[in-house]
């Protein structure tokens, strides 16, 4: 696996792999890898003829007062993960590389960015857009992935290519998660053990709302009533949000029918998870 941090050379490399008509993979990641990540990877080995894997911890996407300072940084065991995985390239740039000093240009989104996620945290997808359109400019990737954990950010990042007309495809794996259906996250690290046994109570309520509209229930009141009631009996978490939208572009709704998402937040002492399932209502 070649491993580069600088832009230039990273470009280089890609135009003599790009001669020879290969199909270029992307995987943008902020590193401390997990078997979520790799899933991503070895969908696109399946898919490209090579695959570039980004390990960036971007520091436009982290709030004030949030984690960015000790944010898992696990290079090494990350590197071992990546070549078992099959990738071909890692970009492992340096702050300096990604952002001049005095930068002044942003890609801001301004719909689907704003509620859930958006809302607690203000101006991260504007640091998620931004990077991500650097990376795709970087590496002109035929086909990109992104996990469906982070449903809001796929959403967000579909609607800046469509918008800004990027020529690369987005594809979205499936949400991996361990044994007892906590979703897999680099963020899991921070939980004592007291807390990881109780953050499966965010997939617990979703699982149960998904089962609710399974057996025809429609109004989106009961449904978030339900998971609230579910997380709320959890002592030391708290719902940041438990909501229901339009699976394809997060819209509100009353009554639920067609392809919906059921996306949740919570905090576990100071450990944010999130988490989503997407359901399809039955018809009538
Ligand atoms: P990060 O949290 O490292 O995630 C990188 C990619 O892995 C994202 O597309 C995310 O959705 C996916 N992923 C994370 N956990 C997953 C799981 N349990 N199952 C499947 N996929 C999973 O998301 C980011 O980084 C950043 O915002 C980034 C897009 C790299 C921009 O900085």
């Amino acid at each position: 696996m070649l491993t580069s941090g600088n832009i230039s050379k990273l470009r280089r490399l890609l135009k003599n792999i790009r001669k020879k008509d290969a199909v270029i993979g992307l995987v943008p990641t902020m590193g401390a890898l997990h078997d979520g990540h790799i899933s991503l990877v070895r969908q696109a080995k399946k898919d490209c003829d090579y695959v570039v894997v980004t390990i960036f911890v971007n520091p436009t996407q982290f709030c004030v007062g949030e984690d960015f300072n000790k944010y898992p940084r696990t290079l090494a065991q990350d590197k071992k993960l990546l070549i078992s995985a099959g990738a071909d390239m890692l970009f492992i740039p340096r702050t300096t590389q990604m952002y001049h000093h005095d930068n002044s240009v942003y890609v801001d989104e301004g719909d689907l960015s704003r509620g859930l996620c958006g809302a607690v945290r203000p101006g991260h997808f504007k640091g998620v857009c931004t990077v991500v359109a650097k990376l795709f400019n970087i590496i002109t990737p035929d086909i990109a992935y992104f996990g469906q954990k982070d449903y809001q950010q796929v959403c967000v990042i579909k609607r800046m290519v469509r918008d800004l007309d990027f020529s690369v495809s987005v594809k979205v794996c499936p949400t991996v998660r361990e044994d007892d259906s906590l979703a897999m996250s680099s963020r899991n690290r921070y939980l004592s053990s007291q807390e990881r046994a109780k953050a499966v109570i965010l997939s617990r309520a979703l699982m149960a709302g998904r089962s609710m509209i399974n057996n025809g229930e429609v109004s989106v009141h009961k449904v978030t009533g339900a998971m609230r009631d579910i997380v709320s009996r959890c002592e030391d978490v708290k719902i940041d949000y438990l909501e229901i939208r339009t699976a394809d572009n997060l819209q509100e709704l009353s009554r639920i029918s067609g392809n919906v998402v059921l996306l949740g937040a919570v905090k576990i002492g100071s450990t944010r998870l999130i988490d989503n399932i997407l359901v399809k209502a039955r018809k009538g």
